[in-house]
This record gives structure tokens, C-alpha cells and sequence, in this order.
């Protein structure tokens, strides 16, 4: 046994010391920074591998803001790639299959797939499957003979281009033709796609997205450790997915080694984020086995009981400086998870040396996170838990077709709670608020990039005194 001389710190016990600042408006300054080796955000957030936090709407809402989502491991192989397809199609300007109808069709059979799928343009076919024609939701509106063939009502000649058009020549095509579809023709007449107006409408509207090198939204996805899980590795890339959370609450662990081990041999290529440690050697360990990015947190979480359960831990902010340091001279960036409660805490956070925090609780009570809004004595709630809570170990087993007995439930040891987050509305106003946190945190320091901060940023640690008249005090706050 032997106690580690030094006195561990959390956010909490420190602040950032105010310094020269030549910044003069804080919300231009570069939060650009590294996710992985080789994956760059223009946001440093992450949204946690939860089931409570990230499926396919937050991991969209992520990517377009300039930060990433990490789809959670607890479903099927199959629904995680669907997953993970959904954001990769989410901001493709070319839509790949699009509905066809022939122009023997009639107008109410038009107006039938019009409201199944909420498409707003249909594209009409002759009978060697050439394109003939294409009927809007404009075409069809004011037309009341639901009999007329889809041939009376469809607007031709259709103004179209190759399959190989560029988001530029798209754009230039749509004004010139002044038009909101544009089919995609092969040389043969067929169908190759369409693009469509308010896709890229939706590209142009982000310009901080992280997106991967064919112009989707980037995406990552948790794994567990065991060797069926190499499975789930493969259908996840199939599927697009950019990185892989490789996600073991102690991952200091032979198990996990083996796995990163494992992906590297069969996956070379693949953006590895091993996790999660809280110290140096732990740090270490992950990066020689192939690691391109480390998360770090043992028990720091809002749902998380591990420090209480398991004695073990160690505070968030003693873990991050440790790793980072640790990790330096690999150039392997830190992801900083869990215990994020404010946003002076992501400031802090990346002060001390990672490159990105992953953000659970504060993200589960928001419209994109899987879940519904529950009213208790006139406020709104979204659930949040543990992923090593009872109530999430006991659905898991459902879900693989496991009913657990009384006494399995009785022998789980938890080590997360089930929780309810006030509800905080779009995911995007929480975003804007911890950057804007960060920001301000950077320009405090007087610092214009992550990387300046992070040689800038000076801690003076704070009394429990310090702390609380850090906070609002001697007021009744009103909003
Ligand atoms: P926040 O504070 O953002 O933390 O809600 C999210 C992180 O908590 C971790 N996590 C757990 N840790 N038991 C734990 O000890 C659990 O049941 C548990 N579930 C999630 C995880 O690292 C997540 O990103």
C-alpha cells in the first residue's frame, strides 16, 4: 500500500487566474481542435456513448454544430449500423434512391407516396426506365382529378446533369434553372440520384460541421470488449462510421488492450479511442497498444457511483492533467468524460490538457437525445442513468432476449444511478452555452487558439470559501 503524496483536484477546487487579454471579441476565437490523431473539430464536444444520450438525432445535431457523437453499444449490431447510415445520410445533397414513379400512375397514386414518405418530388419514368418527367408538390396542389395519369401533370422536359456533379456545379445549375430538384442522369438516361434545394440549404446553414472525407456528417460508435464484439467493429465502419469507442468503465484492463490490439491488426486504418483511465500509466498503456485518442474519467459522472461502490477514482481534474501530460509526446489527444457541470468546467477542462470533453447528463435532458419529456410538480424532465445502473443492466438483458431472475437483478453490482435531468431544450442552446463558456474561459487567459490556452492557462486552487462565493450568493435568483 502507499498514498500518493499530492492532493488530487476536481473543477471545483480551482479557478482560471485572469490574465492579459489582446482578444477583442471572444466568440472569434478558434475553439478548432483534436478528436482523435487524424479526426479535427471545429467544437471540442462530444456527446457520450449513452443510451440515454446518443443516437442517430443527437449524433446529427453533434456533427453539424463542429463536434461528434459517439452512437451507444446497447442495441443490435444491425440497429447500430442503421444508426450510424442515418447520420451518414443525413446531409448528403445527393439523394442516392429516389422515389420513381411511371406515367401510367395517376394523380391520386401520386398524392398517395407523396404523404407516405413526405417526399417532395417525385421523379416519372417511361418504360425502359428512362426519365421522362418530374411531378412536385406544387404539380400536384391544385389538382383535383385524382384519375389524370401522372404523364398530365408531370413538368418535362426535366433539366438534370451527370452523376459525377459537384456541390458547386449543383448549386450553379439549381439558380440557373431556377429550379429546387435536379435528377442525376448516366449516360444511359438512368437515374443516378437527385439533389434537392433544401439539402443543401442544410449543408450551407453549418459551415462548422464535422464531416468525413466524402462530405457526410461524422459519426462514432461504442464497442464493448469481448471478441464477438469485433462484429459490431466491422459492421460499424461498414456503415461510415469515422472512429471507435472502445468502452469499458476500467479500461486500464487487459480486455481492453486486447480489443484496441485487435481492431489495429484487423482494421489498420480505423481512428481507435481507447477508455477510460485516470492515470498516466493507464494513458500510456492504451496509446502502445494502438490508441489514437484516450478517454479519461474514473467516477467522475453525474449518474456515476464508482468511487462510492468500488473506493476508486481519481478527481477529474488531477486525471486529465496526468493523461494529457502523459500523452503529449505521442501528439495522442485526451477526451476529457464526464463531470462536466458547467460550462466554466469544459474550460477548465481543456486548460488542463484535453483536446475535447464528452458531455452526458447535461445532453440527456434535450429534445435530440433518445427518451421522452416527463412533468413532475410543474417542471419537465428527461431520464438519465448510469450505464452501469441496474435499471440500464437489466434492460440490456432484455433487449439481448435475457429475462434476468430476482436474484440476478439482486447480485448486479451497480455502479450508476437512474436519474431524471431538468429539460433543457434543443441540444444546440446547451452546446452554445459551453463554448461560449470556453471562449470567455480562453479569452480570460488571454489566449486565441486551444493550443495557446493550453500554455497560458494558469490554476490558483479555491478554498470551499472560494467556491461558493464563486456562485451566486446572498441574492434570490430569478432566472
Ligand atoms: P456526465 O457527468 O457528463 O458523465 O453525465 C458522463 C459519463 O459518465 C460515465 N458513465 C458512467 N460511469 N457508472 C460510472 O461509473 C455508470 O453507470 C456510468 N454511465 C456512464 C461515462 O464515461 C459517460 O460518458
Amino acid at each position: 500500500m502507499k498514498i500518493l503524496p499530492d492532493t488530487a483536484l476536481t473543477y471545483d477546487d480551482v479557478l482560471l487566474v485572469p490574465q492579459y487579454s489582446a482578444v477583442d471579441s471572444r466568440r472569434t476565437l478558434s475553439t478548432r481542435s483534436f478528436l482523435t490523431k487524424k479526426i479535427v473539430l471545429q467544437m471540442p464536444i462530444v456527446s457520450a456513448n449513452m443510451d440515454v444520450v446518443t443516437e442517430s438525432e443527437m449524433a446529427i445535431t453533434m456533427s453539424r454544430e463542429g463536434g461528434i457523437g459517439m452512437i451507444h453499444r446497447f442495441m443490435t449490431i444491425a440497429e447500430q449500423a442503421r444508426q450510424i447510415d442515418r447520420v451518414k445520410k443525413a446531409e448528403s445533397f445527393i439523394v442516392d434512391k429516389p422515389i420513381t414513379m411511371t406515367e401510367a400512375h395517376t394523380v391520386g397514386d401520386l398524392k398517395r407516396v407523396v404523404d407516405e414518405t413526405g417526399t417532395g418530388g417525385i421523379l416519372i419514368l417511361d418504360g425502359n426506365e428512362k426519365l421522362i418527367g418530374i411531378v412536385t408538390t406544387r404539380d400536384l396542389l391544385f389538382e383535383e382529378d385524382d384519375r389524370k395519369s401522372a404523364a398530365d401533370v408531370m413538368t418535362r422536359p426535366v433539366h438534370s446533369a451527370p452523376p459525377n456533379t459537384t456541390l458547386k456545379d449543383a448549386e450553379r445549375l439549381l439558380h440557373e434553372y431556377r429550379i429546387e430538384k435536379l435528377p442525376l442522369v448516366d449516360a444511359n438516361g438512368k437515374i443516378a440520384g437527385l439533389v434537392t434545394l433544401k439539402d443543401i440549404m442544410k449543408i450551407t446553414q453549418f459551415p462548422m460541421a464535422t464531416k468525413d472525407s466524402k462530405g457526410r456528417l461524422a459519426v462514432g460508435a461504442a464497442v464493448g470488449v469481448r471478441d464477438r464484439e469485433m462484429h459490431r467493429v466491422e459492421s460499424a465502419l461498414a456503415a461510415g462510421a469515422d472512429c471507435i469507442v472502445v468502452d469499458i468503465a476500467h479500461g486500464d484492463s487487459h480486455l481492453e488492450i486486447d480489443m484496441i490490439k485487435n481492431i489495429r491488426k484487423h482494421f489498420p486504418d480505423a481512428q481507435i479511442i481507447g477508455g477510460n483511465v485516470a492515470t498516466a500509466d493507464g494513458t500510456k498503456r492504451l496509446i502502445d497498444a494502438g490508441a489514437d485518442a484516450v478517454k479519461v474519467g474514473v467516477g467522475p459522472g453525474s449518474i456515476c457511483i464508482t468511487r462510492i461502490v468500488a473506493g476508486s477514482g481519481v478527481p477529474q481534474l488531477t486525471a486529465v492533467m496526468d493523461c494529457a501530460k502523459a500523452a503529449e509526446s505521442a501528439g495522442i489527444p485526451i477526451i476529457a468524460d464526464g463531470g462536466i457541470r458547467q460550462p466554466g468546467d469544459v474550460a477548465k477542462a481543456i486548460a488542463a490538457g484535453a483536446q475535447t470533453v464528452m458531455i452526458g447528463s447535461m445532453l440527456a435532458g434535450t429534445d435530440e437525445s433518445p427518451g421522452m419529456i416527463m412533468t413532475r410538480r410543474g417542471h419537465r424532465y428527461k431520464a438519465s442513468r448510469g450505464m452501469a445502473s441496474r435499471e440500464a443492466n437489466i434492460d440490456r438483458n432484455k433487449k439481448e432476449g435475457n429475462d434476468l431472475t430476482q436474484e440476478e437483478i439482486e447480485e448486479y453490482v451497480a455502479e450508476g444511478v437512474e436519474a431524471a435531468v431538468p429539460y433543457r431544450g434543443k441540444a444546440r442552446e446547451v452546446l452554445t452555452q459551453l463554448v461560449g463558456g470556453l471562449q470567455s474561459g480562453m479569452s480570460y487567459s488571454g489566449a486565441t487558439s486551444i493550443e495557446d490556452f493550453q500554455k497560458k492557462a494558469i490554476f490558483v486552487r479555491m478554498t470551499g470559501a472560494g467556491l461558493k462565493e464563486s456562485g451566486p450568493h446572498d441574492v434570490e435568483v430569478l432566472g
